[in-house]
């Protein structure tokens, strides 16, 4: 008894075995089911790997087709959930819509389901993948006043979600396909990885017996904070306060997040198991010259002062001695601009993206043996004491 080690920031604790997700921080590498994140960027999708991730294999063609159309069938969300949302204040950030909305899915698609049952679990996971980016267009909608877009079934997942953001009444929406190419990727450099804050929370919250809808809704808070899912949103409002791209400028903000009495850290730099490159942001860096070179924005003001604050920092003492890279964070949120997907909603992206991380790992525990997770504390309080008497 209070022997149990202490391991604060679970730094050196292995909470699960996992075939889902490998990572060598040291080296840069990160692979799915065995596959390097860079060739499944390059030649796969994301609902090819959505299947991977979940079943362990890459699909046949007819598998895929078959997980592919059960997609699509599930995107459309139950019609009383529309009022859910009109509880919120308009200007509720989406990520708290989006925490309630999803924990708010065991209402309506719970109720007869046995976590225990295969088929049971692997249609609340297509309901998830399916269902996500409807809620998040929603959720998007809802905070600028517009009416909702149903799904439409004919385009491909990151199209349909393109054209539920901004579609309207009004006007025909065209999809840039150099758009849903880079959303496409997004979707595919998020999808998972291990053992990460939000995805223990959703092993630990499905340890308890918990519906999937409610483990990923606390995989969605925990996805939330700026230490995490929401380095996306904070880099590009750290790339705005910056401003220009000024040399004295840049040093400036390097040397604010060098200083220990300054809170500020330089945002989408360093990563508790990279200590080298994190090999998602190299993909997404060329995702990002790309889009920008398509739409004729290779000057845009942000990416060089990303790209300066880049060279600057990998060349300084602090972030070498420190072994602090470009995260996968730190291009994305300038890509996101570029389509015109506004900063509030970078963090609800990531979630779309990681809720099949999320539900593969939470599907994996159950399907395994596993305890309720339960860790222990070092009591540090005070000892037994009598209450005063009065
Ligand atoms: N800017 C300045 N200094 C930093 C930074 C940074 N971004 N990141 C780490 N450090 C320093 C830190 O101050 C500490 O220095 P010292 O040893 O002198 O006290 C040292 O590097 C180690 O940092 P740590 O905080 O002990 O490392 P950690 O593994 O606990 O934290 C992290 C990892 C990602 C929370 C952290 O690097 C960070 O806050 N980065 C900025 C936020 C960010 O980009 N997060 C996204 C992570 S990737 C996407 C995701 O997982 O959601």
């Amino acid at each position: 008894e209070g022997l149990f080690t202490y391991d604060p920031g679970f730094m050196a604790t292995s909470s699960c075995q996992s075939a889902i997700t490998y990572i060598d921080g040291a080296n840069g590498v990160l692979l799915h089911r065995g596959y390097p994140i860079g060739q499944l960027a390059e030649h796969s999708n994301f609902v090819e790997l959505c299947y991977l991730l979940l079943n362990g294999e890459l699909p046949s063609q007819e598998e895929y087709r078959e997980f592919e159309a059960n997609i699509r069938n599930h995107t459309m969300v139950h019609e009383q959930l529309a009022n859910f949302y009109k509880g919120f204040r308009r200007d509720a950030h989406p990520m708290s819509i989006l925490c309630g909305v999803v924990g708010g899915l065991a209402a309506f698609y719970h109720d007869h389901m046995n976590i225990t049952r295969e088929e049971d679990r692997r249609i609340s996971a297509i309901r998830l993948i399916a269902k996500m980016p409807t809620l998040a267009a929603m959720s998007y909608k809802y905070n600028i006043g517009q009416p909702f877009n149903y799904p439409r079934n004919d385009l491909n997942y990151a199209e349909n979600f393109l054209y539920m953001m901004f579609s309207n009444p009004c006007e025909e929406y065209k999809i840039n396909p150099v758009f849903a190419k880079a959303i496409d990727r997004i979707f595919m450099l998020h999808a998972d990885h291990e053992q990460n804050a939000s995805t223990s929370t959703v092993r630990l919250a499905g340890s308890t017996g918990a519906n999937p809808f409610a483990c990923i809704s606390a995989g969605i808070a925990a996805l939330w904070g700026p230490a995490h899912g929401g380095a996306n949103e904070a880099v590009l409002n750290m790339l705005d306060e910056i401003g220009d791209e000024s040399e004295e400028n840049i040093q400036r903000y390097i040397d604010r997040a060098k200083n220990k009495d300054d809170p500020f850290r330089l945002m989408g730099f360093g990563h508790r198991v990279y200590r080298s490159f994190d090999p998602r942001a190299k993909v997404m860096k060329e995702t990002c010259d790309e889009v920008l070179g398509e739409l004729g924005m290779a000057d845009d003001p942000q990416l060089k002062i990303a790209k300066r604050l880049e060279e600057i920092a990998l060349e300084d003492d602090y972030f070498i001695e420190r072994q602090l890279y470009p995260n996968v964070d730190f291009y994305s949120g300038i890509i996101l601009k570029a389509i015109g997907i506004p900063t509030n909603m970078f963090t609800v992206i990531f979630a779309v993206s990681r809720t099949i991380g999320w539900i593969s790992h939470w599907n994996e525990m159950i399907s395994g043996e596993y305890k309720i997770g339960r860790p222990r504390q070092l009591y540090v309080g005070y000892n037994q004491r009598d209450y005063p008497a009065k």
